[in-house]
């Protein structure tokens, strides 16, 4: 007899899915892997009750159908690297993982597009693009982990956003299952089509609170045929601003990347993490600027000249430009290189704030201070994509383990002036549930009211990662 008809005890659906799905597809009790019980974020981990894997949508839509007839909560799951706790399950919940789902479907060459499992990882799309001929722009520092399913769900940001947008512009269609197990299947490659509301909007950027993203089909580009990047350090922001509004007008649209440092991260990478880097010390800023072009012939040489007429200016303190791949992928360091800090700086809280660019040093300034004098012991580095109005920071008190930092003291602190300043609390990974207080400080009341409805209208019963971001 179908267990699912004998009990809505979860024991018993938890049974009835293993069979049907295999008994790799549910893990329980001792075989949950540690990985499954949180993201990356500061926090300590939680066990859920079972962490399901299925292979396709119609498993992922078995799975979402036990939890719904024991009343489980169910959580989605790419490659556990978001850092607000999106995807952190609770104990009790039914975790669901992506992680068998990987690979790549399709590559269209006539309509630029690849089809994949959403479970595949950014870096493994990127290289499958790069052996195809083409190019898949968007790119983090935890590519080798995040998969492409948790870029939509969070609609990350990263590295080349001035050039080609959030993973929202890198989207044509997708494969969703929603809360009450309905697959809707739309993969379409078309660049135009109006027929109607764009849905896969609504899931991309919503942190796995109105559906389980399980395929997708992405945007590619033409391969670069150049790469020009240079590290230059500049006396102080209004230097900076100078800087991005010369790459703006004279890289046009080769310009690819714009990542700013201060010097308290210059500091951190240099003496605690020990990265060698082509430019000095004591400088006011650091700016990484990358140009991604068609031509190396023509364009190397216009890089070097463009930035040779800034030395001459005097915009510039000092400056390196690349001379072969592995040098710009050593610049990249410079700045991948934080993705270390949990092991340089110990526990701390990192934050992701969006700023108008014109503000973003005396931000720095307020914030640093402010860290300082409220709470004692705390330090904070600041660093990010500032092209596109994104200002990393990392606080911390040295010394005290995770649970014992004092987050909400600093969240206030920071939050508080994001709010003062215009800003908003989160620039690129979402809210989940360590920002959740600090939503209204960017979205309105109405808005806040909107997005409720809209998760009422798709998840009545909120099984789906509920209490996440609303
Ligand atoms: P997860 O952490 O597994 O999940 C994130 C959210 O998406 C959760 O709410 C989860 O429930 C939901 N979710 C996951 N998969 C699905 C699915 N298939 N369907 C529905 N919901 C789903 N982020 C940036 O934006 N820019 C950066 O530059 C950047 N750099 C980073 C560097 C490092 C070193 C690290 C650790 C993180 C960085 N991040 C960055 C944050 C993180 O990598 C991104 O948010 C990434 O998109 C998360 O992908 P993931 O697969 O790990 O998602
Ligand atoms: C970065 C992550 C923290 O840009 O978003 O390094
Ligand atoms: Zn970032």
């Amino acid at each position: 007899m179908d267990a699912t008809l004998q009990s809505e005890r979860p024991e018993d659906q938890l049974d009835a899915l293993r069979q049907k799905l295999g008994p790799q597809a549910v893990l329980t009790g001792a075989d949950i892997p540690v990985r499954n019980c949180n993201d990356w974020s500061a926090s300590l981990p939680q066990t859920p009750r079972a962490v399901v894997r299925p292979v396709d949508a119609a498993g992922v839509s078995e799975a979402i159908a036990a939890c719904r007839r024991a009343q489980l909560p169910f959580v989605p799951q790419g490659g556990l690297t978001g850092l607000c706790r999106g995807a952190a399950p609770e104990p009790g919940w039914v975790a669901i993982s992506l992680e068998r789902m990987v690979g790549i479907e399709e590559i269209d060459p006539a309509s630029a597009t690849m089809t994949v499992k959403a479970g595949t990882p950014l870096e493994v799309i990127q290289k499958a693009a790069d052996d195809a001929g083409f190019f898949f722009p968007l790119d983090l520092g935890s590519r080798g982990s995040c998969a492409i399913g948790g870029n939509l769900s969070t609609n990350a940001g990263g590295n080349r956003v001035i050039r080609y947008g959030m993973t929202r512009e890198l989207v044509l269609g997708l494969e969703v299952v929603l809360p009450d197990g309905t697959i809707i299947t739309n993969l379409n490659k078309l660049l135009k089509n109006n027929a109607g509301y764009d849905l896969k909007h609504l899931f991309i950027g919503s942190e796995g609170t109105l559906g389980i993203i399980t395929r997708v089909v992405l945007r590619l580009y033409p391969k670069p045929r150049s790469t020009m990047a240079a590290l230059c350090a500049l006396a102080d922001y209004p230097a900076v601003l100078a800087l991005l509004s010369a790459a703006r007008s004279g890289l046009g649209p080769l310009l690819s990347a714009f990542e700013v440092m201060w010097p308290d991260y210059w500091e951190v990478i240099t003496a605690r993490a020990g990265v060698r880097t082509p430019v000095g010390a004591g400088h006011g800023l650091y700016v990484l600027v990358e140009a991604q072009g068609t031509d190396e012939s023509i364009d190397a040489p216009r890089f070097q000249d463009w930035l040779e007429d800034l030395m001459d200016r005097g915009l510039l303190a000092d400056a390196a430009v690349s001379q072969s791949l592995a040098q710009t992928q050593a610049f990249w360091t410079v700045r991948d290189i934080c993705s270390e800090f949990g092991q340089v700086l110990g526990p701390h809280v990192s934050y992701d704030i969006g700023l108008a660019v014109a503000r973003m040093d005396e931000f720095v300034r307020r914030c640093k201070a402010a860290l300082a004098a409220d709470i004692a012991g705390c330090e904070s580095v600041y660093y990010g994509h500032i092209g596109d109005g994104n200002l990393h920071l990392v606080s911390w008190v040295s010394g005290l383990p995770v649970e014992r930092q004092p987050k909400e003291q600093m969240d206030a602190i920071i939050y508080g002036l994001v709010r003062d300043m215009g800003g908003s609390v989160s620039a690129e990974h979402g809210i989940g549930t360590a920002k959740k207080q600090w939503l209204g400080y960017a979205r309105s009341e109405p808005e806040i009211a909107l997005m409720r409805t809209l998760k009422a209208a798709l998840d009545p019963d909120h099984l789906l990662n509920p209490g996440k971001v609303i």
